[in-house]
């Protein structure tokens, strides 16, 4: 079963690049296939990992042309917003869980030309989403628990992301709908045929001896 438009984006986490050579690995991936590059921002409060800021997303930005996907796993993130678009960030998720005017964080990162968009944790109700809804380009549902990459796809994800994909129909919105957590030949297809489109990959596409093949799998087996 496919997804509402029909079309599987991946999206490499440099989280499970090198970070000795983040740029080697960014043009890895871009050349075995990438459409887009995903990037999570940890501060070690909202999460427990600390991880990058803007300055990276800034020094990578003039390394690709794919959109850079800045996933703000911080508190008050509206405080950073500013920074992530001024680095180059494409599109910019923050969380449904600490940002309680969520309208006016999407307003902020759609007047800096990027697509914003709501993410949500597994143990998140999809309810939360429905009055912002309308005022983002996508949902990243999240499939673990955000903080490390190598967890474990949590099965009821897949029908939340239905439900999730039920009120974007229902609504005839406008919004894809991002997975991140687990995703590999295994779970991408049931995920993708409940509404998913956009694939977050970091140890099945960095942990693969082959990131072309490891980004094709999932293409095909959405
Ligand atoms: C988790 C991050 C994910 C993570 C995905 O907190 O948001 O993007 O890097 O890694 P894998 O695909 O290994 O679960
Ligand atoms: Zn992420």
């Amino acid at each position: 079963m496919a997804n509402r438009t029909g079309t599987i984006r991946v999206a490499p986490s440099m989280l499970s690049a090198d970070f000795s050579a983040l740029g080697a690995d960014l043009a890895a991936v871009e050349e075995a296939g990438a459409d887009v590059i995903h990037i999570d921002v940890m501060d070690g409060h909202f999460v427990p990992n600390i991880t990058i800021g803007p300055l990276v997303v800034r020094a990578l930005r003039p390394l690709t042309k794919l959109p850079l996907d800045c996933h703000l796993m911080i508190s008050e993130p509206q405080r950073y917003i500013g920074a992530f678009l001024e680095a180059g960030a494409d599109m910019i998720s923050v969380h449904v869980e600490v940002e309680p005017h969520l309208q006016r964080a999407l307003a902020m990162i759609r007047a800096g030309g990027a697509k914003a968009g709501i993410a949500i944790n597994p143990a998140t109700s999809a309810d939360t989403l429905a009055e912002a809804l309308p005022y983002c380009d996508y949902v990243l549902a999240m499939t673990v628990n955000p903080g490390f990459g190598g967890q474990k796809f949590l099965p009821p994800s897949v029908e939340k992301v239905r439900r999730i994909d039920r009120m974007i129909r229902d609504r005839n919105l406008d919004v894809a709908i991002e997975v991140d957590g687990g995703i590999d030949r295994d779970t991408a297809p049931a995920i993708v045929g409940a509404g998913a489109e956009i694939l977050v990959a970091g140890t099945a596409v960095f942990g693969h001896p082959d990131r072309r093949a490891a980004i094709e799998l999932l293409k095909r087996r959405g």
